[in-house]
């Protein structure tokens, strides 16, 4: 913790405070779920250009220092990327997959433990804790409870009970490290300074969550784009993400003089019909002609991606398709909140 020597001088004084507030806390990070946690987002996505200018520039910061990364569920991009943005600042990295190898573990509280599940979260977070200095958590919504999901149980238990900071490789609503690269992608895209962007809903034959298009939404709104979404009607997401955004139902008018495409599917947020499918219509995949209705957009998605369903080939393979350097950026978006999250724990 830095100290601070308050001067006679209110206009020093007021200046020395809020150099202190800007300092401590605009940088200070003990979780990452969501936009705010980044403080000012201009600052952040320039913060992350210049890690990628150098990824390697602060290898010092995270020595001798651990990351412990928990997956409850599958991952590609994630997974490899978090661990090379952990190695590119000196980080050790241990990875547990719950499902393979770990004692089978029991989420809920107050359960007689006399089934198939070994241990309770509640004593395997503080272990976790013990052996690490950052934790990173991926476990997905189980769409059967909106409650239950929206709470973040999980990825709450171990910011209370975990004694490290924590981040999200993608909680049941939120995906924060996805939605950060996506914006730095847009940022390193952009050829106006105020670009429209539409995030546009796309059939899938599985019920997702709403995590991905949750954090997309989450950080457009702060970001300096003019933001649409498009879906079919009864798609509406949590307005606490959605905010101010446009909604277009109409998929062809939103897309028209579009700069960026974002698709994704997710599934219904509404509560009578809370994690189910309630369209499967393909005239809503992404298709060349779709796209030549737009500003000659980049077509974005955070992958995985059913070809075919979510894209065509012809859309994903083109020179507009950017999903390759998108997920490229995971690893810088993760190196900017490790970066933090270790200047933090070393104050
Ligand atoms: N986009 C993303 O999070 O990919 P993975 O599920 O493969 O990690």
């Amino acid at each position: 913790m830095r100290h601070v020597v308050l001067g006679w001088n209110k206009e020093y004084e007021t200046s020395v405070i809020l150099h202190y507030f800007y300092y401590n806390f605009e940088h200070y990070m003990k979780t990452f779920i969501q936009v705010n946690d980044l403080g000012d987002l201009k600052l952040a996505v320039k913060e992350a250009l210049e890690i990628k200018k150098n990824r390697f520039a602060y290898k010092k910061l995270g020595e001798d220092k651990t990351l412990l990364m928990v997956f409850f569920n599958s991952s590609l991009r994630t997974r490899l990327s978090t661990q090379k943005a952990a190695m590119n600042l000196g980080m050790n990295t241990i990875v547990l997959d719950i499902n393979q190898g770990a004692w089978r573990l029991e989420t809920e509280k107050g359960v007689i433990m006399d089934g198939d599940k070994s241990e309770h979260l509640l004593e395997a977070i503080p272990v976790m804790g013990c052996y690490c200095d950052i934790i990173g958590v991926r476990s997905f919504a189980r769409l059967e409870n909106k409650e239950e999901d929206y709470s973040e149980y999980i990825l709450q238990q171990f910011i209370q009970y975990s004694g490290r900071p924590v981040f999200s490789m993608e909680g049941a609503t939120t995906h924060p490290l996805q939605a950060f690269a996506d914006l730095i992608t847009i940022e390193e895209f952009r050829d106006k300074p105020r670009p429209k962007v539409v995030m546009s809903w796309a059939p899938h034959p599985k019920a997702l969550p709403q995590a991905v298009p949750n954090s997309f939404a989450d950080f457009m709104n702060e970001a300096d784009v003019d933001f649409v979404i498009t879906h079919p009607e009864g798609y509406e997401l949590d307005p606490r993400f959605v905010r101010g955004a446009k909604i277009e139902y109409n998929q062809e008018k939103a897309f028209e003089g579009a700069d960026f495409i974002y698709a994704k599917n997710w599934s219904i947020f509404a509560d009578d019909h809370y994690g189910q499918i309630g369209c499967s219509d393909k005239k809503w995949t992404i298709d060349a002609a779709k796209m030549r209705l737009t500003n000659h957009a980049k077509f974005m998605h955070c992958l995985p991606v059913r070809r075919n369903v979510i894209v065509t080939d012809e859309v994903i393979e083109s020179p507009q398709s950017i999903v390759i350097p998108e997920a490229a950026n995971r690893e810088i978006s993760c190196e900017t909140v490790l970066k933090r999250m270790l200047e933090s724990i070393q104050e």
